[in-house]
């Protein structure tokens, strides 16, 4: 079974409400249709006039909203403006615990999503940094754990440095195990080195980055540097990094920056045929973008894994 199914089994038994602040935009109606007749989770399409309705809520939320981000400089009148946005209303209705978790992105561009993610729902107890996974599903079950593997960070942080790298591989790796059911995640920490092959300061980061991850997870098999191939093609991995237990059979990839990343799982979606969705890692309650192209098939796919999230 593919992962998205078995993610959407998972959610009908989770039972969980998800809001959708972009409650007008059609593939979010339609995608919600699919949602609600198939059991896979209850939703709440947010629309600016659906949340001007309720004042009661309204002036609940902004209250709520002021005393999160007064020390910010936000004032009662800024935060009662903010909640009449579908966008901030949805977060506080995860935050304030009246759903379960979050599903945005067909309209609003990545950044005006997270923004409001980082400021009001924050990062879990324990977690550095908010950063994401691209999970993607190849029909070569040959590659990956089965033919699934995971890429990070493609989303969130345009420059990590070595520590927040260290974070983002550590957490890439519990969203293999946990949502995509990856037993063992081998994670590879990518450059254009592999071993010592080249020297630069970019290298250094991505060696620093091994060591700290290490450091905060000795348990993990996570390994580096190493280029692409040395990642995932045994030959080489032999020949360029001999004894390594990750190298030519990783099942997460971990980006040296959010340019590399961002272009490493487009090239692999779009030349290599792969199915991906991504998911953010770290929040203290799970909210997911979108691509502004997607699906309707890509946002009930999303709903469901925010469900299991959840
Ligand atoms: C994530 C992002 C939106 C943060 O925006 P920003 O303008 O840097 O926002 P700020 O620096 O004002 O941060 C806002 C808050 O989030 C926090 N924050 C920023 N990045 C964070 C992260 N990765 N994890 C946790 N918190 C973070 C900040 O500490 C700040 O908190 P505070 O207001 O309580 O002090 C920005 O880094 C971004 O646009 N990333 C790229 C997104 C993108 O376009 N991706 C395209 C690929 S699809």
């Amino acid at each position: 079974m593919r992962l998205t199914e078995i993610l959407k089994e998972k959610a009908k038994a989770a039972k969980r409400r998800i809001v959708l602040p972009e409650g007008d935009e059609p593939r979010t109606v339609k995608a919600a249709e699919i949602v609600r007749g198939e059991g896979i989770a209850e939703t709440v399409l947010l629309t600016a006039e659906s949340v001007a309705g309720d004042k009661a809520k309204l002036e609940a939320y902004a209250d709520a909203l002021y005393e999160i981000r007064k020390a910010k400089g936000l004032s009662r009148e800024k935060a009662a403006e903010l909640v009449m946005d579908p966008m901030y209303y949805g977060m506080m209705m995860v935050k304030e615990g009246d759903a379960d978790g979050l599903v945005s992105g067909a309209v609003h561009s990545t950044g005006d999503m997270l923004r409001p993610a980082l400021q009001v729902i924050r990062t879990a107890p324990g977690m550095k940094l908010v950063s994401s996974s691209f999970i993607m599903e190849s029909a070569n079950r040959a590659v990956g754990e089965d033919g699934l593997f995971v890429y990070a960070d493609c989303v969130v942080n345009p420059c990590p440095d070595a520590e927040g790298l260290a974070h983002i591989a550590v957490a890439a790796a519990e969203t293999a195990r946990k949502l995509c059911g990856i037993a063992e995640p081998r994670v590879a920490m990518l450059s254009f080195s592999t071993k010592g092959s080249a020297n630069h300061e970019l290298v250094e980061k991505v060696r620093s980055a091994v060591e700290i991850a290490h450091g905060l997870r000795p348990d993990l098999l996570l390994d580096g540097e190493l280029q692409f191939d040395a990642a995932v093609v045994p030959s080489v991995a032999a020949l360029k990094a001999p004894g390594s237990k990750v190298a030519g059979r990783a099942n997460v990839f971990v980006f040296p920056d959010l340019q590399a990343g961002n272009i490493g799982y487009k090239i692999t979606q779009r030349l290599g045929g792969v199915e991906c969705f991504a998911v953010l890692q770290g929040l203290a309650k799970p909210c997911n973008d979108l691509s502004r192209g997607c699906s309707v098939d890509d946002i009930v796919s999303t709903v469901a894994a925010t469900a299991v999230q959840a």
